[in-house]
């Protein structure tokens, strides 16, 4: 029987823990299935990419495509002209694409225009929100796909309005709560001082972030299960502009921080900002805000078990957060994972970027207990399930 050939693709941070499962998942297989992943190194970072690699022991890339930072049209350009090199050289039966970055998009569209067939694996999510690039990212990608491979029923629905037969799609369950299931004893065992030693970002005085020393104490040594707030930010809505950045950093340090302490992840995009509007310096000074660098899947899954309240504008950490239970304020208008909501029975409720709606939600889930919330097919079973509907897809 002919083998296959499954190309997948990855970029940026949130791909690999949606990759990790399905990977693992095809090497059970070697007599069915052939597999080459391509990176596209939209995320290049140690910090940003390879720690995921080996962290969560997915195969080393097959090719680097090395595309790095730009503007959306010299990310997705790029992409594409790399990536279609790629594709006539290795032919494969399949190119599998995942969640909604440059990559996802650009790699789907390349690969249609070479008639060969691509499934998504986080299909029929929308915000329904066009300032989202991610959005744009979705729908592009959906409407040219041939396998939709949906996380919840939200989805299913989203897709049958948008005009899709129902034969391509296939309602799987979420990939990212495989790799949580399979990751989450090991993150537990984790400490959470530690975590903070090994990631801090020590005070500098030029402003500029440098290395993690060893012997930095960080301002709070002593964090405890159920007592710290934990945040990451990256959405250009909340972070690209002076005026929301700026009024944000205002609630963080004189509101969220006074009730205990914050620890924030940093993402570069979030770092760039913050030194080019001049609010690096106060952020760092502020003495119960604990600034990390990016830090790996296990150590942050640790922080989220722990956390009291969540504040974040990610995607893959509303999802986590739900299943984990952790009180969750998105930061955001819009929402494409509305199954993570508190009125569809989740732990997330959406505060947009004002001060004042997040510091309302903020004051209300001091008081709200951790308690995890399983939607459809949320199960850990997403990978194969995936890997079934490829087979059953056929070449
Ligand atoms: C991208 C995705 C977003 C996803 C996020 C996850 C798109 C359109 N956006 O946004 O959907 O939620 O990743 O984290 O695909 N940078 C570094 N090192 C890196 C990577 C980036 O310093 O390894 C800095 C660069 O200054 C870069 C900026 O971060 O310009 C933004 O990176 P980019 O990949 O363009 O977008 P993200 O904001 O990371
Ligand atoms: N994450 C991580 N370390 C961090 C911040 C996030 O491992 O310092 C993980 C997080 O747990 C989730 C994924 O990264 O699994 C989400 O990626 P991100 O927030 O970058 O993108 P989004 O999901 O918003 O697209």
């Amino acid at each position: 029987m002919k083998k296959m050939k499954i190309m997948s693709v990855v970029g940026a941070r949130p791909n690999f823990m949606k990759i990790a499962p399905f990977a693992h998942e095809l090497v059970k297989h070697p007599d069915q299935f052939e597999h080459f992943l391509v990176h596209t190194g939209q995320h290049y970072d140690k910090a940003m990419s390879h720690s995921f690699f080996e962290s969560l022991n997915i195969p080393h890339p097959d090719v680097d495509l090395g595309i790095g930072s730009g503007s959306h049209a010299e990310q997705v350009g790029r992409t594409m002209i790399e990536f279609e090199k790629v594709l006539l050289e290795q032919k494969p039966d399949w190119v599998v694409v995942v969640g909604d970055v440059n990559a996802t998009c650009a790699c789907s569209i390349t690969a249609k225009k070479h008639h060969i067939k691509v499934a998504h694996i986080e299909a029929g999510l929308r915000s329904f929100d066009l300032h989202m690039p991610e959005e744009i990212n979705r729908m592009v990608t959906d409407s040219i796909c041939d396998l939709l491979l949906t996380p919840d029923e939200f989805a299913n629905e989203n897709l049958r309005r948008e005009g899709h037969a129902e034969s391509q799609i296939k309602f799987v369950g979420n990939i990212m709560i495989d790799t949580l299931e399979a990751n989450r004893n090991q993150a537990a065992e984790l400490d959470l001082n530690e975590i903070i030693q090994r990631n801090l970002i020590p005070p500098d005085v030029s402003g500029q972030a440098s290395e993690v020393s060893t012997d930095f104490r960080s301002p709070v040594s002593d964090l405890c299960e159920n007592s710290f707030t934990v945040l990451t930010m990256h959405r250009p809505s909340n972070v690209d502009s002076k005026e929301t950045l700026e009024s944000l950093v205002r609630l963080l340090i004189d509101k969220v921080s006074i009730e205990m302490p914050l620890v924030w992840s940093v993402h570069p995009r979030t770092k760039k900002n913050l030194q080019r509007f001049g609010l690096w310096d106060e952020v760092m000074q502020c003495a119960n805000i604990i600034l990390i660098n990016p830090v790996g899947y296990h150590e942050m899954l640790k922080l989220n078990m722990s956390a009291k309240i969540m504040l974040t504008d990610s995607g893959g950490l509303q999802e986590e957060s739900c299943v984990l239970g952790t009180p969750c304020i998105t930061m955001r208008e819009s929402t494409e994972r509305p199954v993570t909501l508190v009125e569809h029975g989740g732990v997330s409720e959406l505060t947009g970027s004002d001060p004042e709606g997040i510091l309302v939600a903020f004051k209300q889930f001091l008081n709200f207990d951790r308690r995890g919330h399983f939607p459809r097919l949320w199960d850990g079973g997403t990978a194969k399930r995936i890997v079934n509907a490829l087979r059953d897809a056929g070449c």
